[in-house]
């Protein structure tokens, strides 16, 4: 029995789909689980109440306003009791509504208010799945860390074909018990990451603004690896061109200030990574209007420093993460500038590779590193950044362990 002891809060969505949902509730309580259920008006359309009352065991919640159920268990006490939320079928609607944090009833105000994580199976036809606003809300959901299984591909009710039924049952249950048995397991359930990655545009005027080579992939692949070691990842990233790291939660920045700022909004946090290509300038007084071409040649434009978000999370005085992690991009003398920048900047360790151009790593997908923890040094060999975010991961496990059984 997988799932003794836990406790599935199923959001039954109005879809042809939902009579599988009955089917889960089955499998579900056939592996020790407990399920309270939420069937929404669409959903009393497919299966009845009673028939789910009857499988979960459980009295089936309906509707927001209602005196008997609200007396029996509030609606915001039901979206914290349970374990896992799953939403099956997760309809175009319910996942319209949840991706916009709309609360216009029991299913929608339960999605907004829970603190757990939250599975949806979407089913629905094909071309209401494939319409760009349904893509939208999906990427939406991603971003806010929802988990999504399927949709799976094949012929429909309705009878058309493609993507859009809903995933089968038990497969839906594989996912509920791989997400309930995830956290104590994984080396860094239960830790907060915060990264930053990708480069910093510093705006010149409305059109212009000053820029720099960094792609993200370092940092984005830091996000991931983090991600699929059971953290939570906060991923600050500035304007970059790859997509956005499913699982993690990303904020989207353009230049160094606001960068700054959503990494304080981000902490507290166990680890923090600097991985951004921070400009090290911005336009000092940057035009509200586009600055337009004089006779008198070209515009002086006068650069002012901008915040070392590192340095000022590292020395701050609360809410430093206890691990502070920087890069230094180096062109030569690569060991000694970036020990020189460890220190200088007050951060725990630093991920020192050389960019030079002979080296090639700019922009492409391999990285030669060295990590310098104090005056230790390790030097990695030329690796793919997915590896050198996997082995950096690895040893944050590794120290947050040490660190944690040091102050038992
Ligand atoms: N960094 C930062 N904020 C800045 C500048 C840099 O957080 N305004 C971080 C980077 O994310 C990286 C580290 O500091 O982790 C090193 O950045 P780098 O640009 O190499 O350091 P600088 O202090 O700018 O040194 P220099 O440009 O002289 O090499």
């Amino acid at each position: 029995m997988r799932l003794e002891g836990k406790k599935i809060l199923l959001i039954i969505g109005g879809g042809i789909a939902a009579y599988k949902s009955l089917e889960l509730i089955r499998a579900i309580r056939k592996e020790g689980g407990e399920v309270k259920t939420i069937l929404t008006k669409a959903g009393t359309e497919f299966v009845t109440p009673l028939s789910v009352a009857s499988l979960s065991g459980h009295h089936v919640y309906q509707d927001l306003f209602s005196l008997t159920d609200e007396t029996e268990m509030g609606h915001i006490e039901l979206s914290r009791s349970a374990d896992l939320v799953v939403v099956a079928p997760a309809t175009a609607d319910l996942m319209a509504k949840a991706a916009q944090g709309l609360a216009n009833d029991l299913a929608s105000t339960t999605l907004l208010a829970t603190d757990k994580r939250v599975l949806m199976a979407p089913a629905m036809n094909v071309r209401m799945w494939l319409h760009p606003a349904t893509q939208r809300n999906v990427a939406c959901l991603k971003q806010d860390g929802i988990g999504l299984i399927g949709p799976d591909e094949g012929a429909m009710a309705c009878g058309e074909f493609g993507p859009g039924r809903m995933a089968e049952p038990l497969a839906i249950l594989e996912v509920v018990i791989a997400t309930l048995s995830a956290p104590a397991s994984l080396p860094l359930s239960g830790k907060h990451v915060v990264i930053t990655s990708g480069p910093t545009h510093e705006p010149i005027d409305p059109v212009r603004y000053i820029a720099n080579r960094s792609s993200g992939k370092q940092g984005h692949a830091i996000a991931r690896a983090a991600a699929k070691a059971g953290a939570r990842v906060t991923l600050i990233s500035g304007p970059v061109t790859l997509p956005d790291p499913e699982g993690v939660q990303v904020i989207h920045v353009e230049d160094a200030r606001a960068m700054l700022q959503a990494v304080e909004q981000a902490l507290p946090a166990d680890v923090a990574i600097f991985c951004a290509a921070v400009a090290d300038w911005r336009v000092a007084s940057a035009g509200t209007q586009k600055i337009k071409k004089e006779k008198a040649g070209p515009p002086h434009i006068e650069l002012t420093e901008n915040p070392d978000i590192l340095a000022t999370i590292a020395q701050a005085k609360t809410h430093r993460p206890p691990l502070v992690i920087g890069f230094a991009a180096e062109t030569e003398h690569v060991l000694a500038h970036a020990q020189a920048k460890r220190i200088k900047k007050q951060c725990d360790w630093i991920v020192a590779n050389d960019v030079s151009p002979a080296s090639g790593v700019m922009g492409g997908d391999q990285n030669t590193v060295h990590l310098l923890r104090g005056e230790t040094v390790s030097s990695w060999p030329l690796m793919d950044k997915t590896a050198v975010a996997e082995a950096l991961v690895h040893e944050i496990a590794l120290a947050l362990k040490t660190s944690s059984h040091e102050n038992q």
